[in-house]
């Protein structure tokens, strides 16, 4: 591998070429941790995930920064560092539960209020006329630098000088309003368990991969094949089966077709392909849900939320929102070739059972580590990175529609199968090495 520079990532990132060392070097991955993860907004959980006082949810920020999503007495929802005040030990060991009245730490028993204030030193004689103060905030489970939540996704970051979350978004923000506005009550909460999915790979593979339009009809053919033929041997009365069947081919949909979707990029490196139209613009519609959604919110309205079909948006990043089929993935680093998915499913409150079997039914088939879509990615990954170990080149290339970006106020949109999604996240990517935020392009 040519030697590069540590910090000039001009020179590992061109406008249509990345150097192989961004997938494959651990110390540019540590550096990704501390200036991408530790500046950003990550993902952290759902309101929904801890209704109750006491209830708590456990991740990490980082491969380094263990973290608790909690519910206080007075129904604040907190992101605290799992982390003792004493010495140091991790305070919440289980991935979810509810505490009763505190939480206590498993050395020596220090305990924690809710909201991560020190509530009790056992045996406190010691600490008298040590100077030591049990009111001091430097003691307490400490809060995250920043925490917010839009509509009930709560966003934590480690950075002071983070955006605010709504400038951070941007306009993609208008996919979570899209993602809840598909609920008659205008609200979504987490149903059934988590999918969780480890990947032998470098974390930036599945992020270039939700909006390359240019792998689904190659990497998907065989699994789209056998749909299709499924599908043509049923009897016309099979309406379940069809239903189900049916989110299967529009993997296989031309580059045509992909083309016509878009991809619109922001500020920060999120993007996503598809509005007018996606893959899923497809999917039959339970006729009691269509029902629903205009009692509550008129033909023009119900029009205009079932109208907007993304297929992946990315909040870069930790998270990839599927609003017409209520599932999100959290993207979790751990090592330079290592990462973890998890695929939440959210239930449409308000709606029929059958929505969210299908959002089920969707994240079975399509993300789980025994599904029909989401292994062939996988594969297509671990040979990247396989073959990214190699000596015979150290470039990646993505000049795809190069020079055609139209660069607007707040975004930048192009063709479906431009690699314009490349583009939005290796400009964030840049900027978050280089220690800044990042803006829009100002070029065309
Ligand atoms: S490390 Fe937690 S109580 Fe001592
Ligand atoms: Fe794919």
């Amino acid at each position: 591998m040519q030697p590069i520079a540590d910090r000039n990532f001009d020179a590992l990132v061109t406008p249509t070429k990345l150097h192989r060392s961004l997938y494959t070097d651990p110390t540019l991955f540590e550096l990704e941790m501390q200036r991408i993860w530790g500046q950003a907004w990550i993902f952290i959980g759902h309101e929904s995930q801890v209704p109750e006082p006491g209830d708590y949810f456990t991740t990490h920020i980082n491969h380094n920064e263990p973290v608790v999503l909690i519910r206080d007495k007075n129904q604040a929802v907190h992101v605290l560092h799992n982390r003792c005040g004493h010495k140091g030990a991790k305070v919440v060991e289980n991935r979810s539960g509810r505490a009763r009245g505190a939480l206590r730490c498993a050395y020596h028993g220090w305990t924690y209020r809710f909201d991560g204030s020190l509530q009790k030193v056992p045996n406190e004689k010691g600490y008298e006329g040590t100077g030591f103060d049990a009111t001091d905030p430097c003691y307490s489970m400490q809060p995250v630098a920043r925490v917010d939540s839009y509509r009930g996704f709560v966003f934590a970051s480690l950075s002071h000088t983070a955006p605010d979350l709504i400038e951070w978004m941007g306009g993609a923000r208008a996919c979570f309003d899209n993602l809840c506005d598909r609920s008659p009550e205008g609200e979504v909460e987490v149903a059934g368990g988590v999918l969780r999915y480890e990947h032998a790979c470098n974390w930036k593979f599945i992020l270039e991969n939700l909006n390359d339009t240019m792998h689904p009809m190659v990497v998907h053919e065989s699994i789209v094949k056998a749909a299709e033929a499924y599908i043509a041997t049923l009897p016309p009365e099979a309406a379940e089966q069809r239903k189900e069947a049916e989110i299967i081919p529009p993997f296989g949909a031309s580059y045509e077709k992909f083309e016509d979707s878009g991809i619109t990029g922001f500020a920060y490196g999120h993007h996503y392909d598809g509005g007018k139209t996606s893959i899923h613009s497809a999917y039959s519609v339970d006729p009691d849900y269509h029902e629903a959604m205009l009692a509550a919110y008129g033909e023009q309205r119900t029009q205009d939320i079932l109208g907007f079909n993304t297929h992946n948006v990315l909040f870069y990043p930790s998270l990839t929102i599927k609003c017409a089929v209520q599932n999100i993935r959290v993207i979790r680093p751990i090592s330079v070739d290592r990462f973890i998915v998890e695929s939440w499913s959210f239930r449409l409150k308000g709606t029929p059972e059958s929505m969210l079997q299908r959002t089920l039914l969707y994240s079975r088939l399509i993300n789980s580590s025994m599904g029909m879509v989401g292994p062939d990615d996988l594969e297509v990954y671990r040979r990247a990175q396989t073959g990214l170990a190699s000596s015979a080149s150290d470039w990646v290339e993505f000049h795809r529609q190069y020079g055609k970006d139209q660069v607007l106020a707040d975004r930048v949109v192009g063709g479906g199968t431009s690699d314009l999604d490349m583009r939005t996240q290796y400009r964030a990517w840049k900027a978050y090495m280089e220690g800044s935020m990042q803006g829009l392009p100002d070029h065309g």
